[in-house]
């Protein structure tokens, strides 16, 4: 997979070393800039394939799920041309000659967010084949909203030997859909779609992430009508043949927030250039009840810890404007530390408390019942040999790491890779002492 991926993302570089090996310690000082968000740029990426002029991206994040994706798009025939801005990457995409071919089953199984090509294939091509994609073992993430929305625009799909074919052999038609949650995901999928779809598509009950409103604003940019953005209820009025755009990816609100947690949790202060707290809805006044102040400064956010100290709080996390299910790990390894105890309810995803383990190794008092987590704070945890198991579980075992006492080494790095652009050098470049190993030393 490495030789196609450096060729679709030249860019890329996976963590050098299995394991990361983190002193903690030292209170994180000075400037770490916010990337594009992850979450934003995928389905960007994607929208490309709704038209055949070009559509340039800018502070597009390196991470890995960008470089499988970007590898992706290369076997459906786009031509992608990246360079280094000041504010990360660019890249220009042509998608003028598209082949709905078949697309590679190691590749998707990698990344849940794969699924989107399914809604903008079927608009663009008419057709399309995609393996069930994979991504984190976080719940069972059904496709099913995603499928009813697609079929209710005239798609003909099949699920059979863990493989998706769909075709509209009558074009897709605007449809009126109720999805039965608001899925990031099925959202962007069917808006994708309805762009496209002659007709009027009204998705109710859409979920309402600032990435959603990211993507509809580029859509816009390109030509499409889409009204209700940032609502529950979009109304797509499709079909019109869509121009190039060029376009800036949203900061990504969950690295935001996890290194104002990190800056916290290591009694640190660090300037956060593009920060954005308004993106972070309920997550902001509930940060800034347990510690985390985050100062709104000029182009950017000062987070560090209040005077007052770290203080427990109860957390539910739920669809945006909700706490953001994508928080709720490093949140926990900043409570594991607060004075006071802390519930944490995950109501997003049924198995998101795998992180839980992993902290306990270092110290920290946790139990779980059904979807609760109960954190009693300590005062410091401990170095530990720990695994990440997901991209936010990631997150939390290295702002665990950053302030235990003695070394962490965690493995499972392909997690950090896939969710954070660079995590490792912004971090190091504001003071921490973390370098990846190969496990030997
Ligand atoms: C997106 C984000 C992910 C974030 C999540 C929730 C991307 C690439 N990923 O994931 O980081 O944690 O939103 O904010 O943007 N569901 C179904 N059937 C479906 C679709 C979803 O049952 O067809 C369920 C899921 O299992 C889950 C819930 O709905 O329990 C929410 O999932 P969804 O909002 O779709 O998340 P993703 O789009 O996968």
């Amino acid at each position: 997979m490495m030789s196609s991926l450096s060729s679709a993302a030249p860019w890329w570089r996976p963590s050098t070393g299995r394991l990361l090996a983190i002193r903690g310690g030292t209170p994180l000082v000075g400037s770490c800039p916010i990337s594009g968000a992850k979450n934003a740029a995928l389905p960007l990426m994607v929208s490309v394939l709704l038209t055949p002029h070009l559509v340039s991206l800018r502070s597009v994040p390196g991470n890995l799920d960008v470089a499988v994706l970007a590898s992706l798009l290369q076997r459906l025939g786009c031509e992608m041309h990246w360079s280094s801005t000041e504010v990360g990457l660019a890249v220009t995409i042509a998608a003028d000659r598209i082949q709905p071919a078949h697309i590679d089953r190691d590749l998707v199984s990698r990344m849940r967010a794969s699924v989107l090509l399914l809604g903008a294939l079927l608009a663009r091509c008419g057709e399309a084949h995609l393996p069930m994609p994979g991504g984190d073992a976080i719940g069972l993430r059904g496709i099913d909203f995603h499928v009813a929305g697609l079929r209710a625009m005239g798609a003909v799909i099949s699920l059979d030997g863990g493989t998706i074919r769909a075709t509209a052999p009558h074009g897709l038609q605007g449809a009126d859909i109720l999805l039965p949650q608001p899925s990031v995901g099925a959202t962007e999928n069917l808006l994708l779609a309805a762009v496209l779809a002659s007709g009027r598509t009204t998705i109710r009950n859409a979920a309402r992430e600032p990435e959603i409103a990211d993507l509809a604003a580029c859509l816009t940019a390109m030509g499409a009508h889409i009204a209700g953005i940032g609502s529950h209820m979009l109304t797509i009025d499709g079909g019109h043949a869509l121009a190039g755009a060029v376009h800036t990816v949203l900061p990504d609100r969950i690295e935001f927030g996890t290194l104002a947690c990190a800056a916290a949790a290591t009694d640190g202060e660090l300037m956060l250039p593009n920060g954005r707290v308004d993106l972070l809805g309920a997550a902001a006044p509930l940060l800034d009840a347990a510690g985390v102040e985050m100062r709104e400064v000029d182009g950017g956010v000062v987070a560090r810890r209040a005077a007052g100290g770290l203080r427990g709080i109860d957390v539910t996390t739920g669809p945006y404007p909700e706490f953001a299910t994508d928080l709720q790990a490093p949140t926990m390894a900043l409570l594991a530390l607060a004075t006071g105890a802390s519930a944490i309810t995950e109501t997003v995803f049924e198995q998101r408390f795998r992180h839980v383990d992993e902290l306990r190794k270092m110290g920290a008092d946790i139990s779980v019942r059904g979807r609760t987590a109960l954190v009693r704070g300590v005062a410091r945890l401990q170095g530990a040999s720990v695994t990440c198991t997901d991209v936010r579980a990631a997150a939390a075992l290295v702002i665990a790491g950053l302030n235990a006492s003695g070394e962490t080494t965690v493995g499972g790095l392909d997690h950090l890779d896939r969710g954070y652009d660079r995590m490792i050098e912004k971090l190091a470049a504001v003071g921490a002492d973390i370098v990846c190993s190969d496990g030997n030393g």
